[in-house]
């Protein structure tokens, strides 16, 4: 059966590199497949009101391109993201939309499971910055099966595969492996729960892995550091089981609000006509 790819490109740009490295991914897929592309900066997300009316029943009050660009996220076999890095993240208009997530808790369809394959451009080597923890780290909290995670360098639109087959057949492997049985294979230095290679210090020898936030310490092997990781029950999105629980403490929101709102207002209103909105 034909697998149908989505595409989420993250950049402005007409055959900008993020564009050209999915499609060249795609063309290396062996199975049969249609590709969708969606420039996720040309429509209209709006950003989260924070007003939790989705928890209800998964119906999000804004009216924009949310619901068309999820729902065909949830249709595919598989999703490729891809975004430059802007001032040393991924665009903005990810964290836009991931924050409009919050509706998937309540929604009759998830992202679930599907795998996904996150692809970074950033002009300079070395300076992508958090761009792929933020890549890596929305997947994580959709629940969507990270397949691969690359960096990928050239500042012109075209460049990550001007004189560099390195690039091109690195695409090139990706799109081989989409739906292969192959096992992700993470680095010896980087978090064992999830393969992210960003780790938050927390003082003494403990840390904390800021894409899957579990927590673990830092030790001395001989002259090597390494990097011992376990498993938080607590977590809010690491498993579905703990999604699911964190589902249920924001539901539990509304009636905790209902109890306290008054009591919140009294502390809140002094702070009301304080300073000037421009
Ligand atoms: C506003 C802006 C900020 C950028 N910031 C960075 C940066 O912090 N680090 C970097 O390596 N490249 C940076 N770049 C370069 C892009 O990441 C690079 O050109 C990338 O290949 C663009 O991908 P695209 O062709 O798909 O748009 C920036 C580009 C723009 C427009």
């Amino acid at each position: 059966m034909t697998k149908k790819i989505v595409a989420l490109i993250l950049s402005p740009r007409e055959l900008g590199n993020c564009e050209i490295i999915a499609k060249e991914i795609c063309r290396n897929i062996p199975e049969e497949h249609e590709l969708e592309l969606i420039r996720l900066t040309a429509k209209d997300i709006k950003p989260c009101k924070g007003c939790y009316a989705c928890l209800a029943n998964g119906t999000c009050p804004l009216d924009d391109d949310f619901t068309e660009v999820a729902r065909s996220m949830a249709a595919a076999d598989a999703i490729i993201i891809a975004s430059p890095t802007y001032f040393i993240g991924a665009n903005g208009v990810l964290k836009v939309f991931l924050d409009r997530c919050m509706q998937l808790f309540s929604a009759k369809y998830s992202l679930r499971g599907k795998p996904v394959i996150n692809l970074v451009t950033a002009g300079i080597k070395g300076e992508a910055g958090y761009s792929e923890m933020m890549l890596n780290s929305f997947s994580l909290i959709l629940g969507l099966n990270l397949r691969a995670s690359e960096v990928f360098y050239g500042a012109l639109p075209g460049e990550v595969f001007f004189e560099n087959d390195e690039q091109c057949k690195r695409a090139a492997v990706l799109g081989k492996d989409l739906f292969s049985d192959k096992e992700r294979i993470y680095a010896d230095w980087a978090c064992p729960m999830c393969g992210s290679d960003v780790i938050q210090l927390l003082g003494g020898d403990k840390v904390q892995c800021v894409v899957c936030r579990n927590y673990g310490k830092l030790d001395k092997d001989g002259e090597k550091l390494s990097l011992k990781i376990e498993f938080n029950p607590d977590n809010i999105f690491f498993t579905e089981e703990q999604a699911g629980r964190h589902g249920l403490w924001l539901q539990d929101m509304k009636a905790r609000f209902m109890k306290l709102r008054r009591k919140l207002a009294v502390l809140t209103s002094p702070y009301k006509d304080q300073g000037r909105w421009l």
